[in-house]
C-alpha cells in the first residue's frame, strides 16, 4: 500500500523544527504532502504563496529525501484535502504539553469529520523552543532569527526584495 501523510501548518515562515518533523514523516510515509493553510487566529506575516515557496527551497537546500508534495489549501476543511488525495493520517509536531493541548481537539474533530487520523512525532529537542510565531516577532524587532530557520528563510527575512 502506498501510504500518504499531510503535514500541515501555518508555516508563517517554515522554521527549522518543521523541516525536522517533514523529514521525519518522509522517512515514514511513502509520500509526504506539506500543506499550507491560512490559520484566521493568527496574523500573517508572508502571502500564502510565498510560505510554499520557502518550504520547497528548505527541502531543496536541506536535501530532505522522500517524495514530497508542498501545496497550499483554501477549499475548506484540512480533511477535505485529505480525501481528495487518499491522505490518511496527518502529522504533527509536538514541542511541548501546550502542543499537546492545541493539537488534542483537533485531531479529534479531524478524526470525527472524516477518520484521518492524527500522528504526533516528537522533534529534535534542539527546536523544542522554535516557533513561527518566535520567528516573526524577533525578526520584526531586526533580531537575527538564522539560527532557528532555513538559510533560505533567514535570507528572504533579511531582504525580501
Ligand atoms: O501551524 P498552525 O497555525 O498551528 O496550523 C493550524 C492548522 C492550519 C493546521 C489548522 O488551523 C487547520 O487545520 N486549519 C484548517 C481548517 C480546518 O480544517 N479546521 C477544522 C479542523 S481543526
Amino acid at each position: 500500500m502506498h501510504t500518504i501523510a499531510v503535514v500541515p501548518g501555518s508555516f508563517d515562515p517554515v522554521t527549522l523544527g518543521h523541516i525536522d518533523v517533514i523529514e521525519r514523516a518522509a522517512s515514514i510515509f511513502d509520500e509526504v504532502h506539506v500543506v499550507v493553510v491560512h490559520n484566521p487566529d493568527k496574523s500573517a506575516l508572508l502571502p500564502i504563496a510565498q510560505r510554499v515557496s520557502l518550504i520547497q527551497r528548505a527541502i531543496a537546500d536541506g536535501n530532505v529525501e522522500g517524495e514530497i508534495l508542498v501545496t497550499s489549501w483554501s477549499m475548506g476543511l484540512l480533511v477535505d484535502y485529505c480525501v481528495e488525495v487518499g491522505a490518511k493520517v496527518l502529522v504533527k509536531g509536538i514541542r511541548s504539553q501546550v502542543d499537546v493541548a492545541y493539537e488534542t481537539p483537533m485531531a479529534i474533530v479531524n478524526r470525527n469529520l472524516a477518520g484521518v487520523e492524527t500522528i504526533f512525532l516528537l522533534p529534535d529537542p534542539a527546536h523544542a523552543h522554535v516557533s513561527s510565531s518566535l520567528v516573526r516577532q524577533v525578526a520584526g524587532l531586526g533580531g537575527d532569527v538564522a539560527p532557528y530557520v532555513p538559510v533560505a528563510v533567514a535570507e528572504f527575512l533579511a531582504s525580501p526584495n
